[in-house]
């Protein structure tokens, strides 16, 4: 890194300058994407500065989503990324939509079983106490980035065998005839918080979109009842607005 001679030359608060540098390595490619930045220890016996001043210029960029602090193995370079451009209009699934962009999908499961409901699952989904739902949690991936987190809960009756959803859960709807055709979906705002951050691969306080989504069949029942966390930086939601009569 060329951090040499930050002592000399130029004005202005020596963090700025540190700031400023690492920004430049990070921009002409001496630190590369998803590169652990080193120990500010010898980031500051190198550049011979000291570590408060090295924090701080971490900090800076950290707030900036230039770098993401991973807890317990370090400080890292994040990966820039190209938003999804996503209809609003389309009741899709999440492996559809990246299919369409040529991006392949995988999940890392978060939970993936039959439980009885939860007070909002049974509000949501219709459902007595004693019923059983199927709750898939899963941080969705797109070519190695994540990009989501799903948490889908189905009435029992539609998906008795939650193991069956190796990948896309429409898919696994279909064969059991219930893949929905309607649906409400509302999305918020939010910040995300740990531990979803750190999954999701940005800085604490990220902007997040938060979407609900329940799903209905053709015959007015509800199956669906998904609560989902997106990466603000990689979604763009699109509608198209008409003229109403
Ligand atoms: C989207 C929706 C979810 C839905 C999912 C199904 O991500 N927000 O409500 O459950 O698609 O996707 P897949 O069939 O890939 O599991």
């Amino acid at each position: 890194l060329p951090l040499e001679g930050l002592q000399a030359g130029g004005s202005g608060p020596l963090y700025l300058k540190l700031r400023q540098s690492l920004e430049d390595a990070i921009q002409s490619g001496k630190l590369n994407h998803g590169d652990a930045l080193p120990p500010e220890r010898d980031l500051a016996d190198y550049a011979n500065i000291s570590r408060v001043t090295v924090r701080k210029a971490v900090d800076d960029l950290v707030r900036d989503g230039l770098l993401v602090r991973r807890h317990g193995s370090g400080t890292f370079v994040v990966k820039p990324v190209s938003k999804v451009q996503q209809s609003l209009s389309r009741l899709t699934s999440f492996t559809e939509d990246m299919a369409r962009r040529g991006l392949n999908t995988h999940a890392r499961w978060l939970e993936r079983g039959l439980y009885h409901p939860s007070p909002d699952e049974m509000m949501a989904l219709g459902l007595p106490a004693d019923a059983l739902v199927a709750r898939l949690g899963r941080l969705r991936i797109a070519d190695e980035m994540p990009l989501a987190i799903e948490r889908a809960s189905i009435s029992a009756e539609f998906l008795p065998d939650p193991q069956a959803v190796t990948s896309s859960l429409y898919t696994a709807l279909d064969k059991t005839r219930s893949r929905p055709v309607r649906a409400v979906q509302r999305i918020s705002a939010c910040n995300i918080k740990d531990p979803d951050a750190s999954m999701l691969g940005v800085a604490v306080g990220s902007a997040g979109l938060s979407i609900e989504r329940v799903s209905y069949l053709a015959s007015g029942r509800v199956v669906e009842f998904t609560r989902s966390l997106y990466r603000g930086d990689a979604y763009d939601f699109v509608a198209e607005l008409t003229l109403s009569e």
